[in-house]
């Protein structure tokens, strides 16, 4: 029941505390404006709560665990080794807490108001924000609706938080286990691969389509499949699941693969077949505020993120594909500054992508294929990180960057699987920002011995002048 039901008012509403969301605030903030954050959870959203930053958290702590091999390999030899996963999940929590921290105190900083409750909007000036038994409204100028996304939940699969779980059920295990199935080999199925394999689980993917990651390249892919014992075996292409049997302690999975039923068991199932914004838009009324969805359920905007309600705007996973916290990022400064009344929009051609598979694998532009199809003639640079001296200084030999540039040398898209590729893609996605020619890079001065040479010295074998490549 309600009890009180107060008034307020503030020149901008953001819904959702997420990336988008949080830098909205701050970006508006900065601009002037009186803003307040609602969220019906602890700031940071999914990604620095329970995405992003926690799982990164847990591959790093994983790789430390798998990289003994390496350790043994330049003469360091330990004696057995004690992982004790109730420790590493306490020090990923840490790592959380220290981040929301940073958000709380870059709200007060702002003089943003954080209020913690559901927001739903009931009409197109006005959101209504319960918490418990408390309600209040509150009126608005501009609103920013930033709410992300959910697991897509499929038949069969209902999320029973026990067997059946998803991905941030998965980051809150209390112990490695010894199998876990997961549905789909996208970002989240085969980033579980990279954790919880290299914590020493067997992971069995078994995804629909006849390649996993089918948004990076495929000679990209090709490379962690065929050098990585993690991404071999247990990965199963052209399968799709059916339903999930849970029995005691272990679960099994239902699965057609070229017209035969198949079972795969584990400990486990992990659902991760995507994700969509349409749960978090439904509950908060975006219909009363005239605010119109896609055929896909997105919020429906322009390139200043701004929905079909002129005071209302619409940031990150909510807003279209693709569902990247940096994307979400850059739109929360642009939809915060067209809210201050700024002349601003979203260029959205070169967003990097990154798996944080071993070896990482990154884009950013066009690959080979594409290029070929849009331009007459093209220019394809490679080296390998097994030729470059810092890799081979860290013991990581494995992966390659590829670049591909139109004939005059002007760069269109660069893919890099290897040591550091979620590093060095910024370079890349900077060059390709400055219009920038294979030359620009070449004649960089790289730091030696540095990861990103490797970089400068693809884009010299595209123009048949790489050094050290033979
Ligand atoms: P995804 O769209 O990346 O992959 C889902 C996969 O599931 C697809 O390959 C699809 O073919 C497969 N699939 C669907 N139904 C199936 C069935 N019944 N049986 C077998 N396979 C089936 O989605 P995912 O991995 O859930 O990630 C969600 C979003 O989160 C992505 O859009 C991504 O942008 C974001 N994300 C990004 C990360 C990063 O930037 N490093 C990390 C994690 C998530």
């Amino acid at each position: 029941m309600v009890v009180g039901d107060v008034e307020e008012g503030a020149e901008l509403v953001v819904i959702g505390a997420g990336p988008g969301g949080y830098t909205a605030a701050i970006r508006a903030a900065q601009k002037g404006m009186d803003v307040v954050v609602i969220d019906k959870e602890e700031v940071g959203g999914i990604c620095l709560n329970h995405g992003c930053i926690p799982a990164k958290a847990l591959i790093h702590a994983s790789k430390y665990r798998a990289d003994l091999k390496h350790w043994d390999e330049i003469g360091i030899h330990t004696k057995e080794l004690d992982v004790d996963f109730e420790s590493i999940q306490e020090w990923k929590e840490e790592v959380v807490d220290k981040l929301d921290t940073g958000i709380e105190q870059l709200f007060e900083a702002h003089n943003i108001e954080y209020k913690q409750g559901y927001a739903r909007f009931i009409d197109e000036e006005t959101v209504r924000v319960e918490e418990e038994h408390d309600a209040e409204n509150v009126k608005f100028e501009k609103a920013i609706i930033a709410t992300g996304s959910r697991p897509i939940e499929i038949p069969g699969f209902e999320f029973d938080k026990e067997r059946v779980i998803s991905s941030r059920d998965l980051l809150q295990l209390e112990e490695v286990p010894d199998e876990i199935v997961v549905i789909g080999g996208g970002y989240i199925g085969m980033e579980a691969v990279t954790k919880f394999c290299k914590f020493g689980s067997t992971v069995k993917v078994l995804e629909a389509q006849d390649r996993v990651l089918s948004g990076f390249d495929e000679e990209i892919v090709d490379h962690i499949r065929e050098t990585s014992a993690c991404y071999g075996d247990e990965i199963y292409t052209g399968v799709t699941a059916k339903e999930a049997v849970p029995e005691g302690e272990k679960v099994t999975v239902k699965a057609e693969t070229d017209g035969e039923n198949i079972e795969v068991e584990g400990d486990y199932v992990l659902v991760a077949v995507g994700r969509t914004p349409e749960p978090a838009l439904d509950g908060l009324n975006i219909e009363k505020a005239g605010v119109e969805t896609t055929e896909n359920g997105f919020v429906d905007v322009d390139e200043q993120l701004r929905s079909s309600n002129e005071n209302i705007f619409a940031i990150g996973d909510c807003a279209g594909q693709p569902m990247l916290a940096h994307k979400a990022y850059r739109e929360g400064k642009v939809a915060a500054e067209a809210a201050a009344g700024k002349n601003t929009a979203f260029d959205s051609q070169y967003i990097p992508k990154v798996a944080y598979t071993d070896p990482e694998i990154a884009a950013v532009g066009m690959t080979p294929m594409e290029a070929e199809k849009q331009f007459e003639s093209t220019k394809v640079g490679k080296f390998k990180f097994s030729a470059s001296g810092r890799a081979l200084t860290a013991n990581k030999p494995d992966g390659f960057v590829r670049v591909v540039a139109r004939e005059s040398g002007k760069l269109e898209g660069v893919q890099i699987v290897g040591p550091h590729a979620s590093d060095i893609i910024a370079e890349a996605t900077l060059a390709l920002e400055m219009q920038g020619y294979l030359d620009d890079v070449a004649n960089t001065i790289h730091a030696h011995p540095t990861f990103p040479e490797v970089f400068s010295e693809a884009c010299e074998d595209a123009m048949d002048k790489s050094i050290h490549k033979a």
